[in-house]
């Protein structure tokens, strides 16, 4: 089977989908080679994440890698989620096919720029290397080919 059982039950019922209503971040990435684009939404109290949403319009893993992705998150200080890597998401997943793997990195940049999107509205400094995920632009993958 090509997709593990987590990847078809995040995909067939999605935890965390919906807008969020007066979001304290919000991140928007989308993958310009499949068009696929991804939003994430933070509630952050006390630096804490209480709440994440995510609305995915693309693939099927990237809709379980959202809803993975905000599960991942939900409790966890800002600080740790910043932390959150694609690998982590698909591990999490337990696994996902070699092509998929783009779409988990969407969900590590939708979380980091809805964090940085959450700096920027409370005027909290940061160091901007922190969000230098060094994938590809043009494909989104960790290491690519394309420059
Ligand atoms: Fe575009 Fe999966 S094919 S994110």
């Amino acid at each position: 089977m090509l997709y593990s059982e987590k990847v078809m039950d995040h995909f067939t019922n999605p935890r965390n989908l919906g807008k969020m209503e007066n979001a304290d971040g919000v991140g928007e990435v989308g993958n310009a080679k499949c068009g696929d684009i991804m939003k994430i939404y933070l509630k952050v109290e006390n630096d804490i994440i209480v709440d994440a949403k995510f609305n995915t319009f693309g693939c099927g893993s990237a809709i379980a890698s959202s809803s993975m992705a905000t599960e991942m998150i939900k409790g966890k200080p800002i600080s740790e989620a910043l932390q959150l890597s694609n690998q982590a998401v698909v591990e999490a997943l337990d696994g996902l096919p070699p092509q998929k793997l783009h779409c988990s990195v969407l969900a590590e940049e939708a979380v980091q720029a809805a964090v940085k999107d959450y700096y920027d509205k409370n005027g909290i400094a940061y160091d901007p290397d922190m969000f230098k995920t060094g994938h590809c632009h043009e494909c989104h993958e960790g290491q690519c080919s394309c420059d």
